[in-house]
């Protein structure tokens, strides 16, 4: 079918089945554009917990629908992909975090959103790389705090709030691969270039950054800067999109890029999870109402109060 016929059938279907399509930011473009809704991934939970709609097409990734699903267990839940996963979350086992918790029953657990419904089960309260901060500054100064999964976000959120969090020791792919090497290089090309990066980066990454943030916080301060054009973006290249939509006339270079005659693209600034949702997948999926989340009624049960915590400390 041609694009132009599936975006119609995409629009027909979703006023019919009061469906609405939330997709996160590191979808493709032409994703976006169809979207009723981008956001990160809090906004993306706030949106889900929010809506009137009986369907809700999540365009990203497992674990994001699987939080529309716990927030919404009346409503469809459908994700496009049902292989779009996540590396993060992956490197977090519910059983192996359970034995990582229950050594350590002192503490509480702050966990990242990037996770499985069975994780936040075991979970005190959700973050996400936009309220990670703010949540974990409203616990009392000597409460002893688990970490998981990415310790590259827990390094960072140590650093900025004095915080000592035990860190569960895993990590994005895709934010791992960004090197110092290529944004220095970058930065012989473009010396008053802005740096802003993800904090999923390791902290050899973040010590270059003018801005470290969710992708909302770096798609705002690119709309507000006024401080130079160019900006070298240190995340998953899908940002790009919007961020060049709100400011045609300024200069995002995704890291890694081309960066000398020669050199060959490199597509590991890209999520190929998120990369596995398409404009057909989503037709596909509204249409015959397949790839439904369901959550475990008791896993959700549990799930969903550390979500809830987040939504609240996060106002
Ligand atoms: P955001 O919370 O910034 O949307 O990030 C989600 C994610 O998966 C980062 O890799
Ligand atoms: Fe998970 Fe990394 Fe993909 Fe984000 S970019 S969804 S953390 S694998």
């Amino acid at each position: 079918m041609e694009t132009t016929q599936i975006i119609r059938e995409i629009n027909r279907l979703r006023k019919e089945k009061n469906a609405v399509i939330m997709a996160h930011y590191y979808q493709t473009g032409d994703i976006q554009d169809i979207a009723d809704f981008v956001g990160d991934s809090l906004a993306l939970a706030q949106q889900a917990a929010k809506t009137d709609a009986d369907i809700i097409v999540l365009a990203g990734v497992h674990f994001m629908g699987e939080t529309a699903k716990i927030l919404c267990p009346d409503k469809k839940v459908l994700v496009p992909d049902m292989e779009a996963g996540c590396s993060l979350a992956d490197s977090c086992p519910a059983d192996q975090f359970e034995q990582f918790v229950k050594a350590h029953p002192d503490h509480t657990v702050v966990s990242y959103v990037n996770t499985s419904a069975a994780v936040k089960a075991l979970t005190d309260v959700v973050v996400t790389s936009t309220n990670a901060k703010k949540i974990v500054d409203q616990l009392p100064e000597d409460e002893k705090i688990i970490f998981g999964p990415d310790r590259n976000l827990g390094n960072y959120i140590n650093s900025v709030t004095g915080r000592d969090m035990l860190l569960w020791d895993g990590a994005c792919h895709v934010h791992e691969q960004f090197s110092v090497e290529a944004i220095l290089e970058l930065k012989k090309q473009y010396p008053s270039a802005k740096v802003l990066a993800h904090p999923e980066c390791k902290s050899v990454v973040l010590a270059l950054a003018d801005v470290v943030g969710s992708t909302q916080a770096l798609l705002n301060y690119a709309v507000r800067s006024d401080s130079g054009d160019t900006f070298l973006v240190v995340t998953e290249a899908g940002i790009l999109h919007q961020m060049q939509k709100a400011c045609p006339d300024k200069n995002f270079i995704p890291v890694p890029p081309e960066v000398s005659e020669g050199s060959i693209g490199c597509m590991c600034n890209e999520c190929k999870y998120m990369r596995l949702n398409t404009l057909e997948k989503i037709y596909l999926c509204l249409r015959d109402e397949v790839n439904e989340i369901h959550v475990d009624a008791e896993v959700a049960k549990k799930a969903v109060l550390p979500i809830r915590r987040m939504l609240q400390m996060s106002n």
